[in-house]
């Protein structure tokens, strides 16, 4: 009694053996069709995922090859699954291509146990001692904010009527404000061997998503070809790698236990320590180790941010009577000679329902990422085989009509209460649910709403004049990102 689905073909399965929706429904003309009739929107993988639970209910089939997956859809489902049944679906798939990536090390693949459950501790309270406890952090937010006013104002001067195109700007702060936590180092923009490795990261992440690429989740041998998108995605594993060592061997050259400068640091420390201890056989810290930690920090923490900001900036440019709202709110509360601070928050109650509206309406991490059901189980009256993938579409909870009124509408006061204060809501999870939970969820709302507020205090941001926005479906990655765009900034 597995959930409903529709029929797979014999080896193949419904999708032609790829694990990516995006593909999967770019080549599933015979369901576009389908979905087309329902929805009058070209279909984005986790829209089309959606549609599908309108034909086979909130919890249904689909076979990848012979791989069987479950996509969870609205917040009832995703819920139930991932809090009152976490032993069963926390741990994670071995995805070939991930696999061969991260070995299924640090925390992001690491499958659910003691491994995981160390990493993720040790990394989370090192994480808070540095700034998510003590807003150390903030600081390193602002520098930032500074690189991107300072960049900002003179590319101001310099474009045209076209606009300017945010992406670099922000994907740097943001990635130095993990870099600073992690490697005890920030880069300027312009810092060749930085550039490289971000490019390198992103380009990783955007071939890794290419057709010939998903083919290697069905015949892992092909990782190996000397050529091609193969030897490209083997050439930025190497570089990435030898980056990160680098600093790793730097660190561990120049360490002084009494005074951890970083998060390296702080795990060298600990990894000596354990390795001079009684059970220093059973210790789970390694270099390798802190090598796939560092590597899933950037991956999860830098992506995501960035587009999360490029969302707000779009949807301001989109939307300015919002846009001089939350101006106008951040004038009154904080005025335009002092930076807006964590403190104040509590007081810019619209601009945080702001934030909080454009996560939701775009959900940078929309469908997860996959979790795998350790064992056989019986869940809403469905069969659950052990090893099957578990999508939650975190899309579909907040379009999950049940629980958002008008859900397809950009309103950021559907997060304020009648007196105007920020109504915090369950079904609101774009950090995901449960025990694999975004790691990161304070860092990422401390940097929000740190450049979001600094941004609109000082910038105006609008769309060329002429020009039509870009497709809100966004593009279809490992993250969410909107479609290329430009805006024509004003100082304020
Ligand atoms: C996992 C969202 C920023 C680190 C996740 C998951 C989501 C998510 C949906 C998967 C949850 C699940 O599997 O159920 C986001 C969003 C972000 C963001 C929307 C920004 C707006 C960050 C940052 C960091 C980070 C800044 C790093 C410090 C992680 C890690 C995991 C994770 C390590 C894996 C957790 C695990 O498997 O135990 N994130 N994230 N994320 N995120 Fe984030």
């Amino acid at each position: 009694n597995i959930p409903p689905g529709p029929k797979p073909w014999p080896v193949v399965g419904n999708f032609g053996g790829f694990l990516v929706p995006s593909f999967i429904l770019r080549r599933l003309a015979k369901y576009r069709k389908e979905f087309a009739k329902m929805s009058s929107n070209p279909l984005s993988p986790q829209a089309g995922l959606m549609e599908m639970s309108k034909l086979y209910g909130n919890i249904f089939s689909i076979f990848v090859g012979p791989q069987l997956m479950v996509v969870l859809t609205g917040y009832e489902t995703v819920r139930d699954a991932m809090l009152n049944h976490p032993e069963v679906f926390s741990d994670r798939p071995q995805i070939p291509l991930v696999t061969i990536i991260t070995k299924r090390k640090g925390i992001v693949f690491a499958p659910y146990g003691s491994l995981w459950r160390t990493n993720r501790k040790f990394c989370h309270s090192t994480l808070r001692s540095f700034g998510f406890g003590k807003l150390s952090l903030e600081p390193c937010i602002y520098e930032g904010l500074t690189m991107i006013k300072t960049e900002l104002q003179s590319l101001i001067e310099k474009a045209g009527p076209s606009g300017i195109d945010l992406t670099p700007l922000i994907s740097n702060a943001v990635s130095n404000v993990i870099s600073s936590m992690s490697l005890g180092q920030r880069f300027h923009h312009q810092d060749q061997e930085f550039r490289t490795m971000l490019d390198l990261m992103s380009h990783g992440l955007e071939i890794s998503v290419s057709t010939s690429i998903l083919l290697v989740n069905v015949f892992p041998w092909l990782y190996y070809l000397p050529c091609g998108v193969f030897k490209e995605l083997r050439r930025a594993e190497l570089d990435i790698t030898a980056f990160l060592k680098k600093i790793i061997a730097r660190h561990r050259a120049t360490l002084d236990p009494e005074n951890p400068r970083d998060f390296i640091d702080m795990y060298l420390v600990e990894m000596l320590a354990q390795q001079k201890g009684d059970n220093s056989e059973e210790s789970l810290f390694s270099e390798d180790d802190l090598f796939y930690i560092i590597g899933d920090l950037f991956i999860a923490g830098t992506d995501t941010t960035t587009n999360s900001v490029l969302w707000s900036i779009l949807y301001m440019s989109l939307y300015p009577d919002v846009q001089e709202k939350v101006q106008q709110e951040i004038d009154a509360v904080v005025g335009s000679e002092s930076v807006p601070s964590l403190t104040d928050k509590g007081s810019l109650p619209y601009t945080e329902a702001t934030i909080m509206e454009v996560q939701r309406m775009t959900v940078v991490v929309p469908l997860s990422i996959p979790h795998m059901a350790s064992e056989t189980t019986e869940f809403r009256g469905y069969t659950i085989p052990k090893g099957t993938v578990i999508i939650p579409n975190l899309w579909s909870v907040h379009r999950d009509p049940t629980v958002w009124e008008n859900p397809d509408d950009f309103n950021p006061d559907r997060f304020l209460d009648e007196q105007g204060k920020v109504l915090r809501k369950d079904c609101f999870i774009p950090f995901g649910i449960g025990r694999r939970v975004c790691m990161g969820e304070q860092l990422a709302k401390m940097e929000l709403f740190l450049m979001f507020t600094s941004l609109m205090q000082t910038f105006t941001f609008r769309l060329p004049e002429g020009k039509s926005a870009p497709s809100m479906h966004g593009r279809f990655g490992l993250t969410l990102a909107p479609c290329p765009f430009t805006v024509c900034v004003k100082a304020r």
